[in-house]
């Protein structure tokens, strides 16, 4: 490494965050993406923001903050900011028993009123194990209880995420808690078994129609309504009043007795949603 990359480097390592700019960002995060940004998190945003800064060409805080808000760079640095600001932490069948509902209880409940085609959506689906994980779950049922069909819609603010959810390609260990028939249904080894990935089969990925949403957005375009939506792990990171709008705007996406489930460390508690609770963080539309 040349003395004056290393110089670079250091520079941007020891750089900070003025109070004026870390405002600045933290209140624009917040009005576009819902996120709360308080000041306890600024070394985790500064250490994110320092790769961003590297592949931008810039060397501090100070010159990505003028050039974002003064100099014209927020339309081009958005996508960028977005992806470095947001948390994608994920898993194949994560909180299990939300799975366990949808199998035993929703999809058998909406089959007995007569729906046959479910419609389903997976609104901060992250890099894909959530609506993957749908996937296997409503093949599986209608492959072994009876005829129908499926579609799943997967949306996410981060284009990153999106396009690795799309390729559908994992480290072989994100897939231990895919149950072995499933595995071997929906999952491809690696040709070259050094490379220790995995990749969902095209006929699973293409159960999935991926796009661009932000929950912050004032109505939904996701066309008819859905008989299931999943909004798991995302409205921790709004407040209150932003988790009202966005369960409200989801309600009306959801058919009059479709389901919605939210993360296990979420509640709607005080936010007087059409929705009765049918189990622990899962909500049927009145
Ligand atoms: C922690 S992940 C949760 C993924 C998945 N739902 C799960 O439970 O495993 C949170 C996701 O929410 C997305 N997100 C954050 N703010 C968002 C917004 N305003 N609109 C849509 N997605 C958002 C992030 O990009 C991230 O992928």
């Amino acid at each position: 490494m040349s003395t004056a990359s290393l110089k670079v480097q250091s520079q941007s390592l020891n750089d900070r965050l003025s109070k004026r700019n870390f405002d600045r960002l933290a209140s624009f995060i917040y009005r576009y993406s819902g996120i709360k940004m308080p000041s306890t998190k600024q070394t985790m945003l500064e250490g994110r923001l320092r790769r961003r800064i590297r592949a931008t060409g810039l060397t501090t805080f100070d010159e990505y903050c003028d050039y974002v808000f003064d100099h014209g760079g927020l339309e081009s640095e958005l996508v960028h900011l977005v992806d470095a600001i947001t948390t994608n932490k994920t898993d194949f069948f994560r909180e299990p028993k939300h799975f366990d509902y949808l199998r035993d209880q929703a999809l058998p409940a909406l089959s007995r009123s007569g729906v046959s085609r479910f419609r389903t959506w997976s609104s901060a689906c992250s890099t894909g194990a959530e609506p993957y994980t749908m996937a296997m779950v409503l093949d599986t049922y209608l492959a072994n209880n009876r005829d129908g069909s499926y579609s799943i819609l997967a949306t996410d603010l981060s284009t990153d995420v999106l396009e690795k959810a799309r390729l559908g390609i994992y480290p072989v260990e994100v897939i231990e808690p895919v149950p072995a028939e499933m595995r071997r249904k929906y999952v491809l080894q690696a040709a070259n078994q050094s490379r220790r990935e995995v990749r969902m089969t095209p006929y699973l990925r293409s159960k999935i129609g991926f796009g661009r949403l932000n929950l912050m957005d004032n109505r939904y375009s996701v066309g008819e309504p859905m008989h299931v939506i999943f909004c798991r792990n995302v409205l921790i990171y709004f407040d209150k009043e932003t988790q009202g709008r966005v369960l409200h705007r989801l309600c009306e996406c959801l058919v009059p007795g479709g389901y919605l489930f939210i993360g296990h460390s979420e509640s709607i508690a005080g936010l007087d949603l059409p929705v009765r609770t049918v189990a622990n963080t899962v909500f049927q539309r009145l």
